[in-house]
């Protein structure tokens, strides 16, 4: 493969040369505003009748996107340009959303009116709150959401038309809005107590609190240590370029389905220990060590190929450095804790020795497998008072932002197709059929 410039139009290509043909094919290189060069391969079938093998998209760009940039090597994540330590720190949940959607940073007359409209479609329908009924108690709440998030477009039919731009928002403000009501229901569900209906003078973290712990007998104190901790682990969750959850969003949509089916699919794939379900696989993986001297046999486990055991909230496909989210969550584990008065978090001393003996460990640091996201969140989120059970969940109502801005700007990409993947097929090949009599 040879690199070259195409000095009258100034546009690179790569051009790749066939060994067995020996013909070439010459494609185009295109560069971002950041990040390494990509090769457009579109036409390379139509030019060689060869497909490219990635399984895993190990190395393919599935898409263009102007909302979020990570260099993995370096470990920066950035929205629409801006850092996410600076978002973390000076900005707050409905601005990283209007960001997200619009790509600004709303100007207060914009951020009071996103507010306004995002809290008057907090309440859901009456009618879905009898979905709730059909599951068991016991159910995990990732499963309630998957249902009841997948039943939205049963009821709100008029933001399903895909084509049209209002009706795109309309479906994206509830989306945004209903979220941590069904989230909060599906937890209030599983203990037993009865739904709390969403308050509009609260703010989106505060509202999520209050429909979580609140009771309809007693008077609910919102705690301004927790409601900001919760506001900055929606930021730090709201969105991560094209990851599993987000890719799937993409592709569901690419067939034209609709808005909430689309993020009902994004909720299943994030419910995977190897993505989303991580927090609450790191919090199970601490208990399960229990003391800081069964590490050494923990990660024993974790280096032997022949066993399954993986160091939870280890290791990313993108960063090969600290995970800059990560670093933000362990400081604020410190800060919540200190507020909450808790002197002493056996699960935090045992998360950072384990952190620390892991990034001295040749095993890790050859491999360049540094914590992620979901290393300390469980642990801060305990803390918070919230069951292991709604960790994923957290996620989901964070990460739901996400999810709706990489969907309306492809739905909006006038380039957009449906996603097709190909394979190598590794089956058999053509036979005659054998009638039923003739097996044996
Ligand atoms: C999220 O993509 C995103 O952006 C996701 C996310 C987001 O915001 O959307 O950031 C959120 O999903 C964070 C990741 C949460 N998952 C976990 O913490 C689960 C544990 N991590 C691993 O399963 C893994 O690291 C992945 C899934 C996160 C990444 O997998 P890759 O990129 O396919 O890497 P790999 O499996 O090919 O690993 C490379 C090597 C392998 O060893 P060798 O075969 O080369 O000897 O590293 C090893 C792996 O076995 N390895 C680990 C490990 N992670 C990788 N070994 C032990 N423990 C681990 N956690």
């Amino acid at each position: 493969m040879t690199e070259t410039r195409d000095t009258e139009s100034d546009s690179e290509y790569v051009t790749l040369t066939d060994s067995v043909s020996n013909k070439s094919v010459d494609l185009p290189l295109l560069s971002g505003t950041e990040g390494p060069k990509v090769i457009d391969i579109r036409r390379l079938y139509a030019e060689t009748g060869y497909f490219t093998f990635d399984p895993g998209y190990m190395a393919t760009g599935s898409c263009a996107s102007n909302i979020t940039y990570i260099d993995g090597d370096k470990g920066i994540l950035r929205h629409r340009g801006y850092s996410i330590e600076d978002l973390a720190e000076h900005s707050d949940f409905m601005e990283v959303c209007h960001l997200l959607l619009f790509g600004e940073l709303p100007t207060p007359a914009q951020k009071e009116k996103f507010e306004h409209d995002i809290t008057y479609h907090t309440m859901v329908h009456e009618q879905l709150n009898f979905f709730y009924r059909g599951f068991r108690r016991d159910a995990h709440p990732m499963a309630i959401m998957c249902g009841v998030v997948g039943a939205l477009s049963a009821f709100y039919h008029d933001s399903t038309d895909i084509t049209d731009p209002h009706q795109r928002m309309v479906a994206s403000y509830r989306l945004i809005a209903k979220m941590p009501t069904i989230a909060a229901m599906a937890y209030k569900f599983s203990i037993g107590q009865p739904f709390i209906y969403p308050r509009n003078d609260l703010s989106y973290a505060e509202n999520f609190l209050h429909m979580m712990f609140a009771v309809p007998c007693e008077t609910y104190e919102i705690n301004p240590v927790v409601a900001d901790a919760m506001d900055r682990i929606f930021i730090l969750h709201a969105d991560h370029e094209q990851n599993a959850s987000t890719s799937t969003v993409r592709l569901a949509a690419s067939s034209g389905a609709n808005p909430f089916a689309c993020i009902a699919a994004g909720i299943a794939s994030l419910w995977g220990p190897a993505h989303g379900g991580a927090n609450e696989a790191v919090l199970k993986m601490l208990t399960e060590i229990g003391h800081k001297k069964n590490i050494p046999a923990y990660l024993d486990r974790v280096k032997d190929k022949s066993d399954a055991t993986m160091l939870m909230g280890f290791g990313h496909r993108v960063y090969k450095n600290y995970d800059p989210r990560a670093a933000v969550i362990q400081k604020s584990c410190h800060a919540v804790l200190n507020e909450l008065d808790i002197k002493d978090e056996p699960l935090l001393d045992l998360a950072m020795e384990l952190e620390r003996i892991a990034l001295e460990d040749e095993y890790f640091v050859s491999r360049k497998l540094f914590p992620n996201v979901d290393f300390y969140s469980g642990i801060i989120l305990k803390a918070m008072g919230f069951p292991i059970g709604m960790f994923t969940v957290l996620f989901a109502v964070a990460r739901t932002v996400g999810w709706i801005a990489q969907w309306n700007e492809m739905i909006a990409d006038e380039s957009q197709k449906i996603g097709r993947p190909r394979q190598l097929y590794t089956g058999v090949g053509k036979r005659p059929y054998v009638p039923l009599e003739e097996r044996g």
